[in-house]
């Protein structure tokens, strides 16, 4: 670390507001009953796409599901976790419940955006890509927190089946790399936060 580098040379307004946005962005699970403005979708995912990709395979895709069509996704859900539950020894009333639990919360929810990795089919890009479309997912979540929504990044069984990329219409060469939720929060919810300080984590090498 350099030490004529003084805390006031960075310590600019976009500095401050990048740094917030890191900080701040918390995953939340909780949304009030309010859309998401596709214009406000659409300029988050222009933000996502500037993430660092090697040789500029740009190898995200994206899939907006908003107003009407969370109804499909939210049935799907219902059909895949009744099945689940069944296979795994419940009873056939008990899954009917907990599946109808299921696909209420992904029916509140206000969007959702699925984002797919183009899979190359050298391991080496293959593993290149999807660091850079993480880095996209990333994007995407602090420009929305910045914009003042919420997000929730899910990797679970309705986000790597693929009746959901079927019904959204991604290709067999695509990959999930996430099922980003998006809304406005509710207040009522508090994220936990935690990390471990980067102190702890870093060898500065002499
Ligand atoms: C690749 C990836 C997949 C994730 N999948 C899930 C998931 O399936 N379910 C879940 O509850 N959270 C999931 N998360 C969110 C993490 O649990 C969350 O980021 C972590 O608890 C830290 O909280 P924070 O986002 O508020 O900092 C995922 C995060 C990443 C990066």
């Amino acid at each position: 670390m350099s030490e004529e580098f003084a805390m006031t040379d960075y310590n600019t307004a976009s500095f401050a507001a990048v740094a917030a946005a890191i900080r701040d962005r918390r995953t939340i699970k909780e949304f009030v009953d309010q859309p998401v403005p596709r214009d406000l979708i659409a300029a988050l995912l222009d933000l996502a796409v500037w993430a660092p990709n090697h040789k500029m395979t740009e190898p995200w895709r994206f899939y907006v599901i908003d107003g009407a069509a969370r109804t499909r996704v939210s049935e799907l859900a219902r059909t895949l976790r009744y099945k689940k539950l069944l296979a795994s020894g419940a009873e056939e009333h008990v899954a009917t419940r907990r599946a109808a639990e299921f696909a209420e919360q992904w029916a509140q929810v206000p969007a959702i955006v699925f984002v797919t990795q183009v899979v190359d089919p050298d391991p080496f890009v293959e593993r290149e890509d999807y660091g850079a479309v993480c880095c996209a997912v990333q994007n995407l979540m602090l420009a929305a927190h910045a914009a003042g929504l919420a997000t929730f990044w899910g990797t679970g069984d309705l986000a790597a089946a693929r009746p959901l990329a079927d019904l959204v219409g991604a290709g067999e060469n695509e990959r999930m790399v996430g099922l980003i939720r998006l809304g406005y929060a509710d207040p009522a919810v508090k994220a936990p936060v935690k990390r471990t300080d980067a102190g702890k984590l870093t060898r500065w090498v002499e």
